[in-house]
């Protein structure tokens, strides 16, 4: 698969990158990168192969291994070396938004995107950039505008040409519209929604292409790295969008993770999306634990890591992952999850938790040098009775949440009931794999046909989107044989 538009200008130490970037659009990774088994290694080439960072493993496959990066911390001389040397692919976290390069109509600044831009420049390093079209961090003058149609269609021309057109050279890839279907899988109330209906994702698009029509154009979300009804809204735009020619190149699975949780489809997933044509990329990734981060869960988060950048690297088409943090010091995670944190694969003092080793021996280099013993597994007996139901949160956010429920038959069944009560006022929205209704706090799901018969020890799994008022309970469902 060719990823590439065309043509890019090379500039400053910034050409490096773009070597990469070019290897790696023209599919040359695709080759290089997957499903080769590696000959064992001399003790030499195993010392360098330790010391290789996530940058180095990544550059040889010609992958993109990012992070985000805030400009009020380049000045910590930590900060910058880890960025600098771990990752060849920096994204604005904050200081890229709307609200920040244009908080007053028309008047633009640049002076923290620049910062960034100019430090990847210094070292190398490819520019993913973030965001053009949002709802949040969106200033007051856009959000509350009451503009006619034409004239929002002007306001997001404006913004969307100057602010590609000014890193026409120095950024291949953006992230055109960002988040514009909600957690019910309907098209989430914005202003750009409301004004122009759904064809202000056609139109950012243009927008974006008329002003660099050599970059890469991704749609980009979160909660849409699994199969779930989300990511199913998401592939039928994206499938409209492209049949119509609007000129959409990639999506964006933002990737903000529980462990323990990663969506057991995410390959299967990347695959139907790679299959419509598209670029994917896992833009945004961290793995939040419940603290503190004892070793077992650590090690678990390791193995989370493990499996989405594996994910990602056994499908030819996806180009790469970009970590939402050099470090778990600076993670948005805390701040919006209370008792939730340590996401991301290097610590608050900068040491290489086992999720950063996870990393580097699925990009092909050395694992943990100095590993803790893996907690020993218990075996697990298949359940008594009829069967057992295991209730899992996989994500939640302000407002909403989703839920995987595993089913396990303990005798041979034909069909199965799950049953239970939420505790923190939450109401499904949408299921897939089971049939479910709702009364009050109770919600009973049954198989779905195909689902139904299980032999003894055999699970299955349905999940579901819903809403909640502030809270997420964990139930302790119930599950009886029959439908
Ligand atoms: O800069 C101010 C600081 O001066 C002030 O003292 C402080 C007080 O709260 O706020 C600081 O601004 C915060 C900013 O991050 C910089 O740290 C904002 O309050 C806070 O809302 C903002 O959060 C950002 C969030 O987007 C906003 O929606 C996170 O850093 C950023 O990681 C997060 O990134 C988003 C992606 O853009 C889209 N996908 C989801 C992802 C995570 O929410």
């Amino acid at each position: 698969m060719a990823f590439t538009k065309g043509r890019r200008r090379l500039r400053g130490r910034a050409a490096g990158a773009v070597a990469l970037a070019l290897a790696l659009v023209t599919g040359g990774f695709a080759a290089a990168a997957h499903g080769q088994e590696s000959a064992p290694l001399s003790a030499e080439d195993a010392v360098r192969a330790q010391a290789a960072t996530l940058r180095d493993l990544a550059d040889q496959r010609g992958l993109r291994m990012g992070t985000a990066v805030g400009s009020q911390h380049l000045n910590q001389s930590e900060y910058a070396r880890t960025a600098a040397a771990e990752f060849n692919s920096v994204t604005h976290e904050n200081d890229l938004k709307w609200e920040t390069v244009e908080p007053q109509r028309g008047q633009f600044n640049w002076t923290n995107a620049d910062r960034i831009v100019d430090f990847a420049q210094q070292n190398g390093q490819m520019v993913h950039g973030h965001t053009l079209v949002w709802h949040s961090q969106l200033p007051s003058w856009v959000a509350n505008g009451n503009f006619s149609e034409g004239e929002l269609l002007d306001v997001m021309d404006t913004h969307i040409s100057t602010t590609v057109g000014r890193y026409r050279d120095d950024i291949d890839t953006w992230d055109v519209v960002n988040e514009p279907i909600g957690d019910n899988a309907q098209f989430r109330d914005s202003v750009f929604y409301r004004t122009l209906g759904e064809d202000f994702i056609a139109e950012a698009f243009r927008m974006a292409d008329r002003a660099d029509p050599d970059a890469r154009l991704f749609i980009n979300d979160y909660n849409i790295d699994g199969i779930n009804a989300k990511s199913d809204a998401y592939y039928d735009l994206v499938r409209d969008l492209l049949a119509q020619g609007v000129p959409i190149d990639g999506i964006g699975f933002q990737g903000h993770l529980i462990s323990g949780q990663v969506p057991s489809s995410i390959q299967q997933n990347i695959q139907r999306f790679v299959d419509l044509g598209l670029e994917v990329m896992i833009t945004e990734l961290d793995i939040r634990i419940q603290m503190p981060a004892t070793q077992q869960k650590l090690e678990q988060q390791a193995r989370d890591y493990e499996q989405v950048v594996n994910a990602c690297y056994a499908v030819s088409g996806c180009s790469g992952v970009i970590v939402w943090g050099v470090t778990d010091a600076y993670s948005w995670v805390p701040d919006t999850f209370e008792g939730q944190g340590a996401a991301l694969p290097i610590d608050d003092s900068y040491q290489k938790k086992p999720a950063y080793w996870a990393i580097h021996e699925a990009l092909g280099g050395e694992p943990d040098p100095d590993p803790t013993d893996p907690p020993t597994e218990e075996p697990t007996d298949p359940p008594g009775g009829d069967c057992e139901a295991d209730y899992r949160v996989t994500n939640e956010w302000s407002g909403g949440f989703q839920a995987e429920v595993t089913v396990t038959a303990g005798s041979d069944l034909t069909g199965w009931t799950v049953a239970w009560s939420f505790g923190g006022g939450e109401s499904v929205s949408h299921a897939w794999n089971a049939s479910v209704s709702s009364n009050g706090s109770s919600v009973t799901a049954t198989d779905v046909g195909y689902n139904g018969a299980l032999s003894a020890g055999q699970s299955t799994s349905f999940g579901f989107v819903g809403t909640h008022g502030g809270s997420v309970s964990t139930p302790q469902p119930s599950c009886t044989s029959g439908s």
